[in-house]
């Protein structure tokens, strides 16, 4: 092996695996870095890698192509995991792992690292992408090989190769910062008996601290997107950022669940995503309005689907890329606007309207303007009920 792109994010982690890279594998590390709406600074992180012995640095800022290419498809499909996790963290792996893919063509490396653990999910999605889009590369974790067992381990290990760093201590969580959400994990969050402290919020503000007031919003959607946020022209990043803000502010977003890793354990975790969660939350109060009843359901399975293949790793997957054309066919209306109120961390849609409504009004009204044919009901009623009236006469109920 003479070249290894390693994903750079700056932590203790992946700064101790360069030197660690270099001395077990006898080969120059290019750290990579990705910037998909973390704060930290490109020259700070290029020379802590190239201070830490790497031999080129390459960042990226892959804010755009994120929120186009992943997070806006799966907002789409409308893909959310167990009911609650809008995947900001699964949705960032595949894109990393591409890139990593064409920093490797672009440097002529002949492998490619990371910075995951054994047991988690992302280390799945970053080997699935690399191995679907070129599986001559190889692919080496060093945590999952080396001996060390603590921060310290590890600190002690880089100081003895002269190389210095400043451990922050990495705080008490684990986290996994992007536009789309924040992942939170570790510390007493472990339990999942123990109730989340204050400590744990990252942009979501506790309840109790949030204004007295609501926040109220007008979202209007175009081909499924996000196009204008009251009534003001924007990107769908600038958009997030600035629900991100808001949200946030109001206490909207938090999610606390024990999810299914693909590993086959069970893990508490803790999840950011305010701007994620109203955005989504619209878009579904607008496909309600304007899908056609089968073509709703079907897609609202499909999502299940869709979501499930993409925390398991399977980004770059054939169905993947049916079920978003399906629903690219299925939300060609899907345009029109969307009020939402945000309040002591909920954001509830308060009116949705689109040129593509299939709300009738002269069949919903229970006014005089009625036009539903009444009489028509007993029939229906009469042959819908049919197979159960059989069934119940047999079976007398029970
Ligand atoms: N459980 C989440 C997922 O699998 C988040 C993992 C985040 N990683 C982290 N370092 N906190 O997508």
């Amino acid at each position: 092996m003479s070249k290894i792109v390693l994903a750079y994010s700056g932590g203790l982690d992946t700064t101790c695996i360069i030197p660690w890279l270099k001395e077990n594998y006898k080969a120059d590390v290019v750290a990579f870095c990705a910037n998909l709406g973390e704060s930290e600074d490109e020259k700070v992180l290029g020379k802590r890698a190239l201070d830490a012995g790497a031999s080129e640095f390459y960042f990226e800022d892959l804010r755009e192509k994120f929120i186009d290419e992943y997070v806006m498809p799966a907002l789409r499909v409308g893909a959310v995991y167990e009911d609650n996790y809008l995947l900001a963290t699964a949705l960032a792996r595949p894109l990393i792992g591409k890139e990593l893919v064409a920093v490797a063509h672009k440097t002529r490396a002949d492998a490619v690292a990371h910075g995951c653990t054994g047991k988690g999910n992302d280390q799945v999605r970053f080997e699935l992408a690399v191995s679907t889009l070129d599986n001559n590369l190889k692919v080496i974790a060093p945590v999952r090989e080396w001996k060390f067992k603590s921060r310290e381990e590890e600190l002690k290990y880089v100081t003895s190769k002269g190389i210095r760093i400043e451990d922050k201590g990495g705080g008490k969580y684990s986290l996994d910062r992007n536009l789309w959400g924040i992942s939170i994990e570790c510390g007493e969050l472990e339990d999942p008996w123990n109730e989340p402290p204050k400590e744990s919020y990252v942009i979501v503000k506790p309840v109790d601290e949030t204004p007295d007031k609501p926040a109220r919003v007008l979202i209007e959607f175009k081909d499924a997107r996000p196009v204008k946020l009251d009534g003001k022209k924007m990107s769908a990043l600038d958009m997030i950022t600035a629900l991100n803000k808001l949200g946030g502010e109001h206490g909207v977003g938090r999610v606390d669940m024990v999810e299914d890793r693909v590993v086959g354990i069970k893990s508490r975790e803790v999840y950011e995503a305010p701007a994620g969660t109203i955005l989504f939350r619209a878009l579904r109060a607008l496909e309600s309005l304007v899908l056609e009843k089968d073509q709703m359901h079907n897609q609202r399975k499909l999502a299940m689907e869709y979501a499930r293949l993409v925390y398991e790793g399977k980004w770059f997957s054939p169905l993947r890329e049916s079920i978003q054309g399906f629903c690219a066919s299925s939300n060609r209306q899907l345009e029109g606007e969307v009020k939402m109120r945000l309040f002591k961390g909920n954001a509830v849609v308060t009116g949705r309207k689109s040129p593509f409504s299939l709300y009738a009004p002269e069949l919903a009204t229970y006014t005089e303007k009625d036009q539903f044919e009444h009489s028509s009901a007993k029939g229906f009623i009469e042959l819908w009920g049919l197979p159960l009236k059989v069934w119940g006469k047999i079976s007398k109920g029970k």
